[in-house]
């Protein structure tokens, strides 16, 4: 900063707390005419977006089969880059700060069913949401193992910790991603279409324990889902999008 008086740390860190503000204080995600398209396609993924999703908030993206809900995640995660507009994630400009934000945001992926003959355990899978706290190939803390214990009880998976992953059933390995993606304790967490293969009583709990999990870790929560039903209870804002393009923002009091 040009004329500020003070020592180098000061200068650090008043700069550290004004970059951290980007995208206006409160807010958890920032789109101002986002435009996005994957490498080597010649169509515009995402056209336009204009968003600002609050802190602390739980929001839900909705729309039909290729609309670009999962493009946005990943615009969300830097791995796409806005071609135009400016898009700030967690106060940070993207993509270019995308590793910073990736260690405050777990991503719970659409396609998430593993091979059949995959040899990871339950607990070692739900371990590697720890990383990069935690170092695969080393022996896990008892913190660590008692937050995991905690996450799989809480998603009722805690008896299937020493069963091999890729034996599961899709509604159980989808719990399985879920405790993944919750036991960092995130600042953002994103997932895509987390209620796939859970059935109906499952899901009301996921819901619940979603909304306990935004007040007890203050997180801000995204769910790409093209159901909406029963998790719009939950839910303080929907995004809709079509084409690529958002069609309508509803606020829920
Ligand atoms: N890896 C990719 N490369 C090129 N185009 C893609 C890729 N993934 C998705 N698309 C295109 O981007 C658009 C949005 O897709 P997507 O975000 O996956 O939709 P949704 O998640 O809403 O079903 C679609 O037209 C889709 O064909
Ligand atoms: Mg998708």
């Amino acid at each position: 900063m040009r004329g500020y008086v003070g020592s180098s740390k000061e200068i650090k860190g008043e700069s550290n707390k004004l970059f951290r503000g980007g995208g206006g204080r409160g807010i958890a995600i920032h789109a101002k005419n986002v435009s996005t398209a994957y490498p080597r396609s010649n169509d515009v993924a995402l056209r336009n977006i204009n968003v600002d999703i609050p802190l602390h908030s739980i929001s839900l993206i909705t729309g039909p089969n290729g609309s670009g809900k999962t493009t946005f995640l990943e615009l969300v995660l830097g791995f796409l880059k806005p071609l135009t507009g400016k898009l700030y994630v967690l106060g940070y400009e993207m993509p270019r700060n995308a590793g910073k934000v990736r260690l405050q945001v777990s991503y719970l992926p659409q396609n998430f069913m593993r091979d059949e003959r995959e040899a990871y355990s339950v607990e070692e899978v739900v371990l590697m949401g720890l990383a990069p706290y935690y170092a695969p190939f080393q022996k896990p803390s008892r913190e660590e193992l008692r937050i995991v214990r905690e996450v799989t009880r809480k998603l009722g998976i805690e008896d299937l910790l020493d069963h091999p992953i890729g034996i599961l059933s899709g509604g159980q390995q989808q719990k399985v991603m879920l405790a993944r993606a919750l036991v960092r304790k995130p600042k953002l967490i994103l997932l895509d279409e987390p209620f796939s293969s859970i059935d109906r009583d499952s899901r009301g709990e996921i819901i619940e324990l979603l909304n306990g999990i935004r007040k007890d870790y203050h997180a801000t929560i995204l769910i790409v889902t093209h159901i909406l039903s029963d998790v719009t209870s939950i839910a303080d804002l929907v995004i809709e999008l079509r084409n690529g393009e958002v069609v309508k923002k509803e606020w829920i009091s």
